[in-house]
Formats: structure tokens, C-alpha cells, sequence
């Protein structure tokens, strides 16, 4: 396959638009040969992952001081992943004051290359928001899933290091979600149970991603689901399995706009018992709880404010957390939310994920989460995870057990 490079990259690739650009389109080119892609595409947005330093490091920081020591920049609007902490409150919350500095050393960096240090995985919730059709390069799986299926724009699930590049030369390889032939699913998902809340549609995209792996499944049967609940199930089944895209019938971008499931696909069936069991399966431990976690991913305003409404003159015998960035904290203060929930006992953490905080330092061990997602990363790192409904989760912070033994 031969990579047809216009004027304009060829320029770019010869180092007429300086060192940076160069290298950052060598990265690209490289990626263009791999995939076997014909051309390269222009982007008009970048989401960049590998943000925290608990997964960078110290190697990962001086791969970053490298870029911007070389005078890099980026050419389109790019948002950055969440950090290991949250980046104002870190000591109020208790986070280790070393591992706190690098993290805004880190975070410090990313703004001398002129990336908006905006640190969330929902970008499209803070004003990083491509239109259908966009080719754009954005790590974070569950925002992939998003930008992909919600939106209607295009990405492959992009690395921290191609992103980047990406960023920098304003180009991505043409190959993967960008092209029409692999948008299309190759699955029938018939969703025979009403799916209905947050941990149900998690539940749906668990069960999903561990049955098709990566590919592409189109779902018929779900009756209605807002940009909230459509984000627990991306995020789940690009957790569980490595979906990047999906569609549901009458619901999505490009399945409300064109037919969308390839003429020789296969069929699965999701019933009321894959449901029960999944529930089942997750909450077979014991009752201990320390911690509730919302937010994954990053809470919008209504799910702050829903949760507001719910712990409202209550003390909460376990913490709550609910992880949601910047700006979306920002409305809830102006609301008024932020302090019915620290009065109960919980908080709103911004810029940050437990998932890629030092969450094992503040001792915690039994954690109860409405996500998917935050289930499936939490327990490989060994805590023991609750898995239910907003409201379960709710009422479980209350009583400081999550089963009701009284019942
Ligand atoms: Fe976001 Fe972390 Fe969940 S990055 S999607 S809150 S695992």
C-alpha cells in the first residue's frame, strides 16, 4: 500500500515547519505504515490519555520535558485525561504531597505544549465537543466510545504518545473507525430485558465487551437512554472487552442516519437472566463497605445534582466521592450541590479518576460503584467491588453496609 502524503506533510515531514512538527508527523507516517493507510487525515480535535503519574512516571515525565524542551506546541484544541489527584484540593483530600508534585509538574508540562489542562475523560462535557463526521484523535476509551457512537465523529482508540504527535502535527493515519468499510457491526445485540439505570446499562456494556472482544455491535431493543446513561455503556464495554464503537438502533449518530449493521452479522440476546446474573456475580462478597465512588465516567451536572437531591439531610456512614471534572464542579458549587453533599459526608472530586489515583493509601478495601467501568479497573487492582444502582449505592453510603440486613 503506498502512503500518499500531500504538499503540505511533505513540507512538514522535510522539517520546513520546524524540528517539532517534523517528528511528530515521523510518528504519524510510522502509524500510516503499519495500518497500511493510504493518506492521512486532518483533525480538528485531540483527547490525550496517560496523564497521571502513577502510569507515567518518571520516564513518562522526561518523554514529555523532551517534547516541550523541543519547542512543540499543538496546532488543534486538545484536553487532557484525568490526573492522579485532584489538583486543587489534593492536601485537604489527604493526597501524598511528593506524589502530588509531580503530578502538577506533569500537569505543568502538558500546559507548555498548550494543551487546556481541562483533565477529564467526558472533554465533550467540557467544551472539547467535535460534530459527526469529525476525524479526530483521542485517547481514553470511554470517550472514544463516545465521540464514536454519540457523536458520530471518528477515532481509533489513540496511545498517549500518538496522540500527542498527533496534536502537534494536526494529522492522523486514515485507517481503523476513520473509514466507512469498519464503522459498520458485524453483531446483532437484541436487549431482550428493560435497561434502565446507570449500573444497568454498565452492566449491558460488561457483559457485551467480554462477549465481542473489540468489534462492533449494534443493539436493538433499548427503548430510550440520555448522553449519561450511553456513557456508562461505552464505557463498560471498552473496559471489558475493547470496544471502541457502537450503535443502537434509532438512538445513536450514524444509526439514526444510515444502516448500520453489515448485511452478514451475527446475533446474540441479552435477557433478564444475564442481568440478574451479572449482579449476582459481582455482589456475591461480603457486606463491608468504605467507600462509594460516582463519576466514572466524570459525572455531569444531573447526576451531581441527582445525587445531591438524594443525600440531602442525611450523614453518610460511608463517603461518598464522585469524580467529574473542572468545570461541571464549577456548576455544582454555583448550584449549591457541592454543599449538600459535603454536609452528608461525600465530596466532589475534580480533575481526577480512582482509577489512576493512589486510591491504596487512603486504606480503603470495599468499594461500592454504579459503573461499569470503575468496576471492572477497580477490581483487577484487588479492592473488592460492590456493583448496583445509583440509589443502592446511595442507600448502602447510609446505612455503612451494603446489604440492607433488616430486610
Ligand atoms: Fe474516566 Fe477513570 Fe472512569 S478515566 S472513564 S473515571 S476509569
Amino acid at each position: 500500500m503506498t502512503l500518499y502524503l500531500t504538499r503540505e506533510e511533505e513540507a512538514m515531514l522535510n522539517g520546513e515547519m520546524g524540528e517539532a512538527r517534523q517528528r511528530a508527523l515521523e510518528i504519524i507516517v510510522a502509524l500510516a505504515k503499519i495500518y497500511e493507510a493510504e493518506r492521512l487525515l486532518p483533525i480538528t480535535s485531540v483527547q490525550v490519555s496517560g496523564v497521571s503519574y502513577k502510569n507515567l512516571g518518571e520516564a513518562g515525565l522526561e518523554f514529555l520535558e523532551d517534547w516541550a524542551s523541543s519547542g512543540a506546541t499543538v496546532t488543534v484544541p486538545t484536553t487532557l485525561n484525568p490526573a492522579g489527584i485532584d489538583l486543587d484540593d489534593w492536601a485537604e483530600v489527604g493526597f501524598d504531597k511528593g506524589f502530588s508534585e509531580k503530578q502538577l509538574k506533569v500537569i505543568e508540562v502538558f500546559k507548555s505544549l498548550g494543551i487546556t489542562p481541562t483533565c477529564t475523560c467526558t472533554p465533550y462535557l467540557a467544551g472539547n465537543v467535535p460534530k459527526f463526521g469529525d476525524h479526530i484523535a483521542w485517547g481514553e476509551s470511554s470517550a472514544v466510545s463516545f465521540a464514536n457512537s454519540v457523536i458520530g465523529a471518528r477515532t481509533n482508540r489513540e496511545g498517549g504518545p500518538s496522540a500527542l504527535a498527533s496534536a502537534i502535527c494536526g494529522k492522523t493515519a486514515a485507517y481503523g473507525y476513520h473509514l466507512d468499510e469498519n464503522r459498520k457491526a458485524k453483531y446483532k445485540v437484541n436487549v431482550e430485558v428493560e435497561v434502565e439505570s446507570f449500573s444497568d446499562f454498565g452492566a449491558l456494556g460488561y457483559w457485551t465487551g467480554i462477549k465481542l472482544k473489540n468489534a462492533v455491535p449494534f443493539f436493538t431493543g433499548i427503548k430510550k437512554a440520555d448522553n449519561d446513561l450511553l456513557k456508562q455503556l461505552g464505557a463498560a464495554a471498552a473496559a471489558s472487552g475493547g470496544i471502541a464503537l457502537y450503535h443502537i438502533e434509532g438512538i445513536t449518530a450514524e444509526a439514526r442516519a444510515a444502516e448500520m449493521l453489515s448485511e452478514d452479522y451475527d446475533e446474540l440476546t441479552f435477557t433478564a437472566d444475564d442481568l440478574k446474573e451479572i449482579y449476582a456475580e459481582l455482589n456475591s462478597g461480603g457486606n463491608e463497605l468504605d467507600l462509594v465512588v460516582f463519576g466514572c465516567p466524570h459525572a455531569s451536572i444531573e447526576e451531581i445534582k441527582y445525587i445531591a437531591s438524594k443525600v440531602k439531610g442525611s450523614k453518610l456512614k460511608v463517603p461518598i466521592w464522585i469524580t467529574s471534572s473542572k468545570p461541571v464542579k464549577e456548576v455544582a458549587k454555583r448550584a449549591g450541590y457541592d454543599k449538600l453533599i459535603e454536609k452528608a459526608g461525600g465530596k466532589i472530586l475534580s480533575d481526577m479518576c480512582a482509577v489512576v489515583a493512589p486510591m491504596k493509601s487512603f486504606g480503603f478495601k470495599h468499594i461500592a460503584v454504579n459503573s461499569g467501568k470503575y468496576l471492572w479497573y477497580l477490581r483487577n487492582q484487588g479492592f473488592e467491588i460492590k456493583f448496583g444502582s445509583t440509589d443502592e449505592c446511595i442507600n448502602a453510603a447510609i446505612r455503612g453496609a451494603w446489604y440492607d440486613t433488616k430486610s
